[in-house]
């Protein structure tokens, strides 16, 4: 049912404008498929009509997650591999999700999972680099904030990196204020999207309710209780999994959702615009060249970077709390890899 539903909201968009037979070839690898997001995300991926070959990797259980997705019924090769054959995962990817590392305990930032995590993405991104230059990198591995100037900067070091091949997945937040402010205005979520910039933890999380029609005449303790809810809906999940993890399944759908936004736009889908935390010129003059924004994908992946547009006066003040904080997550993921 689940399976079934999550099918048909990932395939409408792209079933509009395209049949399955013109789709072009794409093989798809998630790196960290093993674990609570690998496992659900390599699910709803399969169910992804744009998904053609999927390429399940992990230090652990991948080739078992392989085997159990292989059996549903769409059109998609499956295949699972093991520790020691990452190169193998990689061969003749187009799109690389990466889901590897360890998620927070409650009490715990998502910086503090910086320790561990820069070195499994270094790592990792070192294989992209050498096996698949060409692949488009969705980066979902916590501290994002860091992980993606990480993966940017190993990349670089390779002499293959593309600004436009490398996104870190920040759908989540997207999610959850749609989600949140439907609740509040009685609506459903398809009507009050919002846009979601900065990046990705606590206060570089900037939700524009004010550019929203629902979200616009939110205000006073009920835009305050909105805004932090959206910064801090992460926190719920680790609380309630109560040391057990984070956000695992709603992250799956967050990480396939944007995934299909790339593949559509990959495969020629114009207006395809959707928060991705990029190499950005936007605040690039305040020494902060990652930042997400509304950008449209297109067939080299980046396509335009949109403004951000008018903001209000709170607004502002979230954004001006959120620019320090990004910049120092910014570069220690660079000082990480220098
Ligand atoms: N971007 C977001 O919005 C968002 C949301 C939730 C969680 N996360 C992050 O996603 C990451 C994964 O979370 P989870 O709940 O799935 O964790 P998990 O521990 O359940 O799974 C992580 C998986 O990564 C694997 N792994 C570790 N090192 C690896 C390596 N070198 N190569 C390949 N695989 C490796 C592990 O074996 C495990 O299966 C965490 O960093 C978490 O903070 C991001």
């Amino acid at each position: 049912m689940f399976a079934r539903s999550a099918a048909r909201i990932l395939a409408a968009p792209s079933t509009r404008f395209f049949s399955a037979s013109a789709v072009t070839q794409t093989k798809v690898a998630v790196l960290g498929a093993g674990g609570g997001i690998g496992q659900p995300l390599s699910l709803l991926l399969k169910n992804d009509p744009l998904v053609t070959s999927l390429s399940l990797y992990d230090i652990r259980g991948a080739p078992g997650v392989a085997a159990d997705v292989s059996h549903v019924d769409t059109a998609s090769e499956v295949k699972g591999y093991a520790a020691d054959q990452l190169d193998q995962a990689l061969e003749g990817v187009k799109v690389v999700v990466i889901p590897a590392g360890v998620p927070r305990k409650p009490g715990m930032t998502r910086d503090d999972l910086f320790n561990t995590n820069a070195s499994i993405v270094r790592d990792l991104a070192a294989a992209v680099a050498r096996v698949a230059p060409t692949a488009h990198i969705l980066v979902i591995s916590n501290p994002v904030n860091s992980t993606v100037p990480i993966v940017a900067a190993t990349l670089e070091k390779a002499g293959v990196f593309n600004p436009r091949r490398l996104f870190g997945v920040t759908t989540l937040d997207v999610v959850r204020a749609a989600r949140f402010l439907a609740e509040i205005k009685g609506a459903t979520p398809s009507e009050t999207v919002v846009t979601v910039i900065g990046g990705h933890s606590g206060p570089t999380i900037v939700p524009l309710l004010s550019q929203t029609p629902f979200g616009k005449d939110v205000a006073g303790e009920t835009l305050d209780k909105l805004v932090y809810r959206i910064q801090f809906g992460g926190d719920e999940v680790v609380k309630a999994k109560d040391g057990a993890g984070s956000a695992t399944l709603s992250m799956a759908y967050a990480g396939a959702k944007f995934a299909n936004s790339l593949l559509r736009g990959l495969n020629g889908e114009k207006g395809v615009i959707t928060p991705t935390f990029v190499k950005s010129p936007l605040y690039e003059d305040q020494g902060i060249d990652f930042f997400s924004s509304n950008v449209e994908l297109g067939t080299e992946g980046v396509e335009k970077i949109h403004p951000i547009g008018p903001i209000s006066a709170e607004e502002e003040k979230l954004l001006a709390a959120c620019l320090p904080e990004l910049k120092k997550n910014i570069e220690k993921g660079k000082a990480f890899v220098a």
